[in-house]
């Protein structure tokens, strides 16, 4: 039988209140967390996790330290691999609900579509907690999760167009009036090719970059490379540059260009997000120009706010990961020191 602290019902007194009252709190305690062990409790935590997939080079290292720090943290991980569908992840969630996990994490795929199962997740009182990606409720209330634990997707796209801008020289754009600029879109519908996409075309409004086409290729490399080999059938000679949502995709453009005779980082330059080993390999070879970074190691912050919430305490609504933006010259003396 599962025990009720006074931690946790106290939590849960309090957490009522909180949920009602929610939207646009900074800290937030244990919304929903009744049945959940406290900190001072020696029944091992149960986390149900619903990834995404393994859809990226980031993805993989994401569910590593997930993983892993849930492991050196002897809490017990129940994984789910959704392959990239939303249904797969509301079938997951429900399972978590069924087997009475103590928290639920969730990378959603998509921002939207979440309300029902998200309210099925509160009614059994399992807080939810997002990690990755964003969800947009119907109503706009943030009270159906207690802290997103991601990474701040509209800050890495508005880095890497504001690099851009301010590298015309380099990039060999200088004496053009108009900069044509192909951009390689994540999922259709998930927060961060929402965000990404809209830090460029803000950042870059009124600017000689023009964006002429931009496609999804869904974060993988084979859906990159597809949509690159069909602009080039159609407009090679026209792409001056490429931006894409992930280093995957762009990974995918790069065998395409070369494929079709020219040379990825020269002829036609690429620009993306991420920062994993083979985009900082691809930039030491010259093939990528900048990468903004978007960092898959939150395992071990996902495991503090457990603790925290485990032992009544409060945490922040959202946190975000350290990033930054590497250009191709710093590749090579940073690339040893990449833990992905
Ligand atoms: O949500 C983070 C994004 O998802 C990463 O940029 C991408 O590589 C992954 O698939």
């Amino acid at each position: 039988m599962r025990k009720f602290s006074k931690i946790a019902s106290l939590a849960l007194a309090g957490v009522m209140v909180l949920s009602l009252g929610a939207c646009g709190q900074k800290k937030q305690t244990s919304s929903t967390s009744g049945d959940a062990p406290d900190g001072n409790s020696s029944k091992k935590i149960v986390v149900g996790f619903s990834q995404i997939g393994a859809e990226s080079e980031w993805r993989t290292a994401n569910t590593k330290s997930i993983k892993t720090a849930c492991e050196n943290a002897g809490i017990e991980l129940k994984f789910s691999d959704a392959q990239q569908k939303q249904e797969n992840q509301i079938k997951a969630v429900r399972s978590f609900i069924t087997s009475k996990v103590d928290y639920i994490a969730l990378a959603p795929v998509v921002e939207t579509g979440w309300d029902t199962v998200l309210k099925e997740a509160a009614d059994a009182k399992i807080p939810v907690i997002l990690v990755d990606r964003s969800v947009k409720t119907t109503d706009g209330k943030e009270d159906l999760w207690i802290t997103r634990v991601g990474e701040n997707f509209y800050q890495e796209g508005v880095d890497l167009a504001t690099w851009v801008k301010s590298n015309e020289e380099k990039l060999g754009f200088k004496d053009k009036a108009e900069v044509k600029v192909y951009q390689l879109e994540g999922t259709v519908g998930s927060g961060a090719a929402v965000d990404r996409g809209k830090a460029w075309a803000d950042t870059l409004k009124d600017t000689k970059f023009k964006t002429v086409k931009s496609q999804t290729g869904d974060f993988t490399r084979a859906k990159g490379q597809e949509v690159m080999e069909s602009w080039l059938k159609s407009d090679k000679g026209n792409i001056d540059l490429v931006y894409a949502h992930n280093d995957d995709m762009a990974l995918g453009a790069v065998q395409a260009i070369e494929a079709a005779g020219l040379k990825p980082g020269v002829d036609i330059k690429i620009v993306s997000v991420d920062g994993v080993k083979g985009g900082f390999q691809a930039m030491v070879e010259g093939k990528i120009n900048c990468i903004a970074e978007c960092s898959p190691l939150t395992g071990p912050k996902l495991v503090e706010t457990i603790q925290d919430l485990a032992a009544g305490k409060t945490v922040d609504k959202l946190t975000y990961a350290k990033e930054g933006v590497f250009p191709q010259e710093v590749a090579k003396d940073v690339i040893g020191q990449r833990e992905y």
